[in-house]
């Protein structure tokens, strides 16, 4: 089969199409087609291994993913195929079952959806793909969804209050946007820069702020919860601020406080949002397989809209 093989950390021009061996399913696993991964700023930062291996965070990464190169040279880890077989003791899933999910096992950072076919637990995080979208758009769903839902859940917010979400176009903040107005039923603000205020206002954001906008203060107002969804390493004033624009009980969590564990209940939730029309992924460009270097190219700018896909026909 085909791979996208990275044998050391570096730059995207580490990333090498390669014809490798296809996976064989243990008793306990299913092998899964891969028609659609996508390329995350989570994957830049370990195809790069861009964290200092002395920090608490760095080392837990290398003990995870290996100090010097990957173990696991295939990197990846959200995918959308079909089953292609299933090891004698699987009951969950059947060859020609549509699925979506992630490739991480409990409390285990595991990769390998750059390829066209994937080994995985049939208890891992995988579930029935969305029945009305395409595989590209499934594979949109399961990265940004999964941390979004854990930090709004941690903010505990409740229908009518109101919620800040700070860097409302990136693929958790376009998911926390719709997540927070559609599903949790808050008024939400989405801080994003002045090319992206129309794509969040049509996720469902009540209000929308430039946090290039000098006079951006005109706009802040008093908020339940502040979601931080672009990560400690970005700010501006706008962000500075928005520390202090809480209600007297609110609560400020930035994307970066923990590491939420994937859970198979978001993925089986998604699914019916999606089919009732209320969570739609926001992909902003799709690549082929061989073109992988340029995606992480792109996502490394760390200014795109939503998600980048990767296509395995
Ligand atoms: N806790 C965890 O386990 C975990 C896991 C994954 C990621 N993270 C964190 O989450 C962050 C975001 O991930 P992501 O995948 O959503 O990133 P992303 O999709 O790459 O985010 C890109 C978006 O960020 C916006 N942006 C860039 N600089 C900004 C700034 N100074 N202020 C406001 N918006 C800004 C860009 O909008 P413009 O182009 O309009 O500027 C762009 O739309 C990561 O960088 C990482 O720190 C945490």
């Amino acid at each position: 089969m085909e791979a996208v093989i990275c044998t050391k950390y570096g730059s995207p021009d580490v990333l090498r199409l390669e014809t490798v061996t296809r996976p064989i399913p243990k008793p306990n696993e299913v092998l899964i087609k891969i028609h659609a991964t996508s390329v995350t700023a989570s994957d830049c930062i370990i195809r790069g291994f861009k964290l200092s291996r002395w920090s608490p965070m760095g080392f837990m990464m290398g003990l995870m993913i290996g100090f010097t190169k990957p173990r696991n040279p295939i990197l990846g880890m959200v995918l959308a195929g079909d089953i292609e077989a299933v090891g004698e003791n699987v009951q969950r899933f059947k060859p020609g079952d549509s699925v979506y999910g992630s490739t991480f096992k409990p409390n285990q950072i595991r990769f390998g959806a750059y390829a066209e076919y994937i080994a995985l637990a049939e208890n891992g995080f995988i579930a029935p793909k969305p029945s009305n979208v395409s595989y590209e758009v499934a594979a949109a769903i399961p990265y940004g969804v999964n941390i979004a839902l854990h930090f709004l859940r941690q903010g505990g917010i409740q229908r009518g209050q109101q919620v800040l979400i700070y860097g409302a176009s990136g693929a958790i903040g376009t998911a926390a946007v719709q997540l927070a107005s559609r599903h949790f039923g808050a008024q939400v603000t989405g801080v994003c820069s002045t090319r992206n205020l129309d794509l969040v206002k049509s996720l469902g954001a009540n209000h929308v702020i430039d946090y290039t906008d000098e006079n951006f203060r005109d706009h802040l107002e008093r908020y339940d919860f502040v979601l931080d969804a672009v990560g400690k390493s970005k700010s501006s004033k706008l962000k500075e601020q928005a520390h202090g624009a809480l209600k007297p009980n609110g609560k400020y969590i930035s994307i970066d406080d923990g590491r939420p564990g994937e859970k198979l209940e978001n993925l089986v939730l998604l699914k019916e949002l999606v089919e009732a029309g209320h969570f739609n992924p926001v992909i902003d460009r799709c690549y082929p397989l061989q073109q992988m270097a340029e995606a992480h190219r792109y996502v490394e700018t760390g200014h795109k809209k939503g998600n980048v896909v990767i296509t395995i026909p």
